[in-house]
């Protein structure tokens, strides 16, 4: 038989080559081949059209069992996952380092617990006397909890097969957790993905809920394959600035919910507290109107957050090269509206450094942000605070025209409620009433006149 070829999986993006380099010929990453067991190589010998057995088909409207979502207890985390956890499926919840994921998972396994659920929570990474500890600190000490540290999925799996199913079965992380039928280390791609195989399956079995803590890498994906984010039915991203008190809870990928729901907490010395009304979270203490300052209504999934945009123009007297930066949003759209300002409405920020800042570390994905940004970046410019009690949105395209955008009267209806009044936004707004207190702007030089014309 023929020697089996070494074999070289990158770790980022999974590709496999058969020597080694330096850089990964496919994603372009340094320094993530590494050598992993040979696969089974299959031949005309293996053929699978028989010897099987029969699988059963059924229609979709069988009268089978129907599983109950189950709450976690924490109605922030139940909302993301789009009502609950679905029994017997698998999540996996990415994050940075330190952003709380321990956490909000030890909470919602104890809320499962005194509810009458079994929920077990293995750590790989922590002592279960530093979990305990944890517990402690967030009050959560008598909850019935079954609490192990363990990395072998094969201890794991007998001990679970010997005792009921769980209800909530937390494995935190899966790139601690290792299987004595794979090669390689911890972490790596075979091993990550062959225990979250073994422990999806599991789950399906036994219609545990699972989640997985997945390490994030340095550009923000799920370290490991993303292999993994197929192999699960939901993936969660744990977000926030760790400097930040505030974090969001988002779902990438439901296959049992919608994925534009958020989950908002703020993290305490208790531990995580939900927000519930998390509209007013984003604005700062806005005592006096300040040039550059705008707020938008921002939609998450079905809610309205008000959001403050910053913006800061410092001129530069010399030829510098002039800085731009921005926080909480994307380089590449300021860089395009900017263009546009100067393009279509006649402005100059060519010899001006420009900032730009969402506040309380929240990031902007709404594209209706474009108007606000562009209200923000103007007041700065013309040194003139916009009307204190006004929101703005709309998306700006490159011709300049400010176009619709959905759920133009949640948007003016939250705002009203919390006392901003005037709206600034497209000229058609399908939705919006015409009250007397909502301007349309059909060009982005309207919204420049506007701002230069009036204080
Ligand atoms: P942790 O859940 O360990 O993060 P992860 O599992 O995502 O790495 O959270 C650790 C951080 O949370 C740590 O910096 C301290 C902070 N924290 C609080 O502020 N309050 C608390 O009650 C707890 C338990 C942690
Ligand atoms: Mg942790």
């Amino acid at each position: 038989m023929a020697k089996p070829k070494r074999r070289y999986v990158c770790q980022a993006c999974g590709s496999v080559t058969h020597r080694w380099q330096g850089q990964c010929a496919d994603c372009g990453e340094w320094n993530t081949l590494a050598e992993e067991a040979p696969e089974t190589v299959f031949s005309a010998k293996h053929d699978l059209s028989s010897g099987g057995r029969a699988i059963r088909f059924e229609p979709l409207d069988a009268p089978g069992e129907v599983l109950q979502r189950r709450t976690t207890g924490i109605a922030e985390f139940d909302r993301a996952l789009g009502g609950g956890l679905v029994p017997g499926s698998a999540i996996l919840m990415g994050g940075d380092p330190g952003i709380g994921k321990s956490t909000l998972l030890l909470q919602a396994a104890a809320s499962v617990a005194n509810s009458g659920g079994a929920a077990i929570y293995i750590s790989g990474e922590e002592a279960a006397g530093q979990v305990r500890l944890r517990a402690e600190r967030l009050g959560l000490a008598n909850a019935p909890i079954q609490l192990a540290a363990a990395t072998s999925v094969r201890d794991i799996l007998t001990t679970l097969g010997q005792m009921e199913p769980p209800a909530l079965l937390v494995i935190d992380s899966i790139q601690t957790m290792h299987s004595d039928t794979i090669e390689g280390a911890p972490g790596t791609v075979s091993q990550v993905r062959g225990c979250a195989f073994e422990l999806i399956r599991f789950a399906k079995q036994t219609n545990t809920a699972l989640v997985l803590v997945g390490h994030v890498t340095k550009d923000g994906s799920i370290a490991g394959p993303r292999v993994l984010e197929h192999m699960v039915d939901v993936v969660m991203s744990f977000e926030g600035e760790r400097s930040h008190q505030y974090r969001i809870l988002r779902s990438l990928k439901n296959r049992f919910g919608p994925v534009d729901e958020i989950g908002v907490f703020a993290m305490e010395g208790q531990g995580l507290k939900e927000v519930g009304n998390p509209s007013l979270l984003f604005l700062s203490g806005r005592d006096s109107p300040v040039a550059g300052s705008a707020v938008f209504p921002a939609m998450e999934g079905t809610r309205p957050v008000l959001i403050e945009v910053q913006a800061l123009i410092v001129r530069l007297a010399s030829g510098a090269t002039p800085r731009r930066a921005v926080v909480g949003w994307d380089n590449g759209r300021m860089a395009m509206l900017l263009a546009v300002l100067e393009a279509r409405c006649g402005l100059n920020f060519s010899s001006c450094e420009v900032y730009l800042n969402v506040a309380g570390g929240y990031r902007l994905t709404d594209p209706a942000a474009d108007l606000a940004v562009a209200a923000a970046l103007v007041s700065a410019l013309a040194d003139k605070p916009l009307p204190a009690e006004a929101v703005w949105f709309g998306e700006v395209s490159l011709a300049g025209e400010i176009r619709p955008v959905a759920h133009g009267s949640i948007r003016l209806r939250e705002a009203a409620k919390l006392g901003f009044g005037t709206a600034f936004g497209p000229a058609e707004l399908p939705g919006a009433s015409d009250g007397s207190r909502y301007r349309g702007l059909a060009l982005l030089p309207n919204l420049v006149d506007r701002i230069m014309g009036e204080a």
